[in-house]
C-alpha cells in the first residue's frame, strides 16, 4: 500500500481506538478468519485476545468464519467442516461469549452474499486489479486467478457492511480491503441512497503487537507447517520450540533487527507472560539458547493451559458447537435481512 494510504489507515485506527476508549457501547466490530486449518499462537496473541478484550469492554462483536474465502485459491474445500468447528472451539475457549458475540459462517447468510451484487457495480476492474493483497495471494497460490479471488475484496466488503460494523480489527495485509470497503460504502450512499448514510465507513483497528514468526524464522502460517497450534499438546509445543532456529551467539539479547529468531522467541514469551522482551532477555542472559527455549516452552504452555483445557472439552461436543454456530448464523441472518431490505428500498427494488 502506498505510504500516504497506510498513514491514513494508521490515523483511522488511532481515532477509532480512542473512540472505543470513550464509548465502547457505540461500536460494532467485525472480524474473522478463513477456516483453512487450526489457529496458532500468532492468532492467539494478535487477534483472539483483542476480540475478547473488545467484547469485555462492551463493543458489539461480530465474528465471521469466512468459509467462502477458502475456495478462492484451491481446488477443493478440504476438511472445511472440521476446520470451521476447530475455529469455533478456539473462539469459545478464548472467551468469546456466544450470548454477546455473533459468531457465524458467511456461507450461511444468503442476504449478506446478495449484497455482493450491488457492491460489484460500485468497483472498477482497475481497482480490483491493483489490490496488492490479492496480487500476493495469487502469487502464493501458484494457480490461475479465479473470479472469486479477483472479486473477494468486494465480498469482504459485504462481510463488513451487512452489519454496519464501524471497527475492523485486522493486520496490515487487510488494509487494502478496508480501503475498498470504505469506497464501496461511500459510493453506495452517494449513488443509490441520495447521500443518506446507509453504510458507515469502517475503520481498521491495527493490532500493534510485534508480528510472530514461525519456528523456522519465516512468517508463521498454516501452509508452512511452522506454527504452534493452540490445539497442540504441551509436549508437541515443547518439541516445536526446541527445534526453533536461533543463532550461535552464547548470550541472549533482544535485538529484533540483528537477531530476529532470538527476538521472535522473546516476543512469544513476552506475549504469554506480559513481561517485556528486554527484561526476559536479561534474565536468560548467559543461559543461552537452551535456557531461552525452556523459558518459551514454559510461558506458552502455562499461558495456554486454561485455553487448552477449555478447548478440549468444547471441541469434544460437536453438537454443541453446531448449535452455537446455527444460533450465530440465525442472528447474522436477521441483521443481514434488515440491511438487504433497506438496500432494496433505497434502490427502489422493493417490489
Ligand atoms: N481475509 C481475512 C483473512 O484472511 C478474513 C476475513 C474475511 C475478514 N472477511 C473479513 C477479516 C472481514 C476482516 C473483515 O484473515
Amino acid at each position: 500500500m502506498p505510504n500516504t494510504a497506510a498513514s491514513i489507515a494508521v490515523e483511522h485506527s488511532r481515532e477509532v481506538g480512542a473512540s472505543i476508549e470513550r464509548a465502547p457501547g457505540e461500536h460494532r466490530m467485525l472480524t474473522g478468519d478463513r477456516p483453512t486449518g487450526d489457529l496458532h499462537i500468532g492468532h492467539y496473541l494478535s487477534s483472539l485476545r483483542t476480540r475478547v478484550a473488545m467484547q469485555e469492554r462492551g463493543v458489539d462483536p461480530f465474528v465471521l468464519i469466512a468459509d467462502y474465502q477458502v475456495i478462492m485459491d484451491r481446488d477443493s474445500v478440504g476438511r472445511i467442516k472440521e476446520n470451521v468447528l476447530s475455529l469455533l472451539a478456539d473462539y469459545l475457549a478464548a472467551g468469546l461469549d456466544p450470548n454477546r458475540a455473533t459468531i457465524f459462517a458467511h456461507s450461511s447468510v444468503p442476504q449478506l452474499n446478495q449484497l455482493m451484487l450491488p457492491f460489484l457495480s460500485l468497483v472498477t476492474h482497475a481497482e480490483l486489479q491493483r489490490n496488492p493483497t490479492v496480487k500476493d495471494e495469487l502469487g502464493a497460490s501458484g494457480r490461475p486467478l479465479s473470479g472469486l479471488l479477483f472479486t473477494y475484496p468486494v465480498h469482504q466488503a459485504a462481510d463488513i457492511l451487512f452489519c454496519k460494523a464501524d471497527v475492523v480489527p485486522v493486520g496490515g495485509d487487510q488494509l487494502p480491503h478496508i480501503e475498498q470497503t470504505r469506497l464501496i460504502a461511500r459510493r453506495f450512499n452517494a449513488r443509490y441512497a441520495a447521500g443518506s448514510e446507509v453504510f458507515p465507513e469502517p475503520a481498521p483497528l491495527l493490532n500493534d503487537g510485534q508480528r510472530i514468526l514461525g519456528v523456522d524464522g519465516q512468517k508463521m502460517s498454516k501452509s508452512r507447517g511452522n506454527t504452534i497450534r493452540l490445539a497442540a499438546t504441551a509436549d508437541e509445543t515443547a518439541k516445536a520450540i526446541r527445534k526453533a532456529r536461533t543463532d550461535s551467539e552464547p548470550t541472549i539479547t533482544y535485538e529484533p533487527e540483528r537477531r530476529p529468531e532470538v527476538a521472535n522467541l522473546l516476543t512469544i514469551a513476552s506475549g504469554f507472560t506480559g513481561r517485556s522482551p528486554e527484561l526476559l532477555a536479561a534474565e536468560v542472559g548467559d543461559g543461552g539458547g537452551s535456557a531461552l527455549k525452556a523459558l518459551v516452552i514454559e510461558s506458552v504452555n502455562e499461558g495456554l493451559r486454561t485455553h487448552r483445557t477449555r478447548r478440549q472439552s468444547i471441541a469434544a461436543d460437536r453438537e454443541y458447537l453446531l448449535q452455537i454456530l446455527r444460533t450465530g448464523n440465525a442472528k447474522a441472518e436477521a441483521v443481514a435481512g434488515a440491511t438487504l431490505a433497506e438496500v432494496r428500498e433505497v434502490m427502489s427494488m422493493d417490489y
